[in-house]
């Protein structure tokens, strides 16, 4: 159990079974992308910790690219997106592969996939650790998920409660009284 600020949250997926799935879903990157030099970009700052950890094991050429986006106050999604760090690169005809750490409402990727698709990649396609699927209200394709969760805040590997919690390496969930 972890205090933060007035919430308590349990462990729910412990580092070794993420760091499993992660090594799945690279191993399939790794098939699918072995000669399209894709490009991933790291949606931050939540996927920092999945996206190196996903990099790490993969193999092939690939880019990696960060890019900065805000839709989330404290546990409540306002669905804005605001686009603080741009692209790097160009993506222009390239494999594109999103690293989310989340899809809740899902209004955030809904809204990145739009602005992406006009930089015109020649796919483009998202791989999320973890997917609300009861909250989703936008009905977009994920192509590679992590783990699907019930709807309750989640924190740690990367994600945050009002910015805490961040560099827990397990997954905490808020305890039922808290949400
Ligand atoms: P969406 O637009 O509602 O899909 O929200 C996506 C963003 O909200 C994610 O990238 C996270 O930053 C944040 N978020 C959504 N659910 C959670 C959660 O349970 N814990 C921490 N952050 C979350």
């Amino acid at each position: 159990m972890v205090q933060i600020k007035d919430k308590q949250f349990d462990i729910y997926i412990p580092e070794s079974r993420i760091l499993e799935r992660v090594s799945e879903l690279s191993n399939q990157l790794n098939q699918e992308y072995a000669t399209k030099e894709p490009v991933f970009i790291s949606v931050l700052n939540g996927s920092f910790m999945f996206a190196a950890d996903l990099m790490k094991r993969i193999s092939i050429a690939c880019h990696i690219s960060f890019m900065r986006v805000s839709s989330y106050e404290s546990t409540q999604s306002t669905g804005k997106i605001t686009e603080i760090i741009g692209l790097q690169e160009s993506i222009k005809g390239r494999h594109v592969v999103i690293v989310e750490d989340i899809v809740d409402t899902a209004l955030t990727m809904s809204q990145l996939l739009v602005q992406l698709k006009q930089h015109e990649p020649a796919s483009l396609e998202v791989a999320t650790l973890l997917c609300k699927r009861e909250a989703m209200q936008k009905d977009i394709k994920l192509k590679y998920v992590g783990f699907d969760i019930p709807n309750a805040f989640v924190v740690g590997y990367g994600l945050d409660y009002d910015g805490l919690g961040r560099n827990l390496p397990d997954l905490y969930v808020v305890k039922e009284e808290d949400f």
